[in-house]
């Protein structure tokens, strides 16, 4: 059953306080060709509901090519943990290589993130999207200034095509930090040590830094830009307001 963008929005509104178990069920009942895109950080607490809920879901991950070691074992983990699929969008050597050959491998201090992230990630991004319906993410409305507002679900504002409508899910938009960790050590879900090292929030490895004590978790991220420039493209839907 695809939902109107008017049910959309009228749904948005009937569950911005539900339960993030309840917004995932919701997802999983009303899309058939719908998948959780795992960054191999936190965002797991969704493919744990998932299993609760008991409803087969696939997962796919965005393998730019830079993430931590520590990041292509805990997908590993993962995978074996939930026994799950997880498919690999990976990114177009047609447009890495080239780029590569231009700019070199740290081009992103010089010039700014955007282009590397365009190639890396948001190319095969939009590749998977384009195969399915609805998407699941972790985003949540403390992990950035530019998320505060994010809805339950959305019609994707990004990467919906005047044809199409591809809705976005987001389940764990209200949980706060403290509420995905306390859910994570109370389910005894399995987490990526990088947590325990510092870094609140994880994405490449040249990209990604630990924080200090009381530094908002984004501040570990391009943190030699602007901090207004904070979405890597995945979500640039979220700046457009
Ligand atoms: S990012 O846009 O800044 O990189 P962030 O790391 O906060 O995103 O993660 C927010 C959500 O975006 C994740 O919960 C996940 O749904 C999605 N996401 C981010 N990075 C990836 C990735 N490498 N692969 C799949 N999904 C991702
Ligand atoms: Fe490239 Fe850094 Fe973006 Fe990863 S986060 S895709 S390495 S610019």
């Amino acid at each position: 059953m695809a939902l109107s963008n008017i049910e959309i929005t009228t749904l948005a509104d009937v569950h911005k306080e539900s339960e993030p178990q309840d917004i995932l069920k919701l997802a999983l009942e009303s899309y058939d060709n719908i998948a959780i895109s795992f960054s191999g950080a936190e965002d797991v607490v969704l493919i744990d509901l998932a299993a609760r809920i008991g409803k087969d879901v696939r997962v796919f991950t965005l393998d730019t090519g830079r993430l931590h070691p520590e990041t292509y074992a805990y997908l590993e983990q993962v995978r074996e943990r939930y026994d799950v699929a997880i498919e690999v969008a990976s990114p177009d050597h047609n447009e890495l290589e080239p780029f590569l050959a231009e700019k070199g491998m740290f081009s992103f201090f010089e010039d700014g993130h955007k282009e590397c992230c365009s190639i890396r990630k948001v190319g095969p991004l939009r590749r998977k999207l384009a195969t399915l319906d609805a998407w699941i993410t972790g985003q949540r409305h403390d992990q950035s200034n530019t998320r505060t507002d994010v809805p339950v679900v959305q019609v994707d504002p990004a990467f919906s095509s005047e044809a199409n409508s591809l809705v976005k899910f987001n389940p764990i938009a209200n949980w706060s930090s403290q509420q995905v960790w306390d859910y994570i050590r109370e389910n005894e879900v399995p987490y990526n040590p990088l947590h325990a090292k510092g870094f609140d929030s994880i994405g490449c490895e040249p990209c990604t830094r630990p924080i200090l004590p009381n530094q908002h978790e984004r501040e570990g991220r391009w943190w030699w830009e602007d901090a207004k420039e904070k979405e890597c493209g995945l979500h640039s839907g979220n700046l457009n307001k």
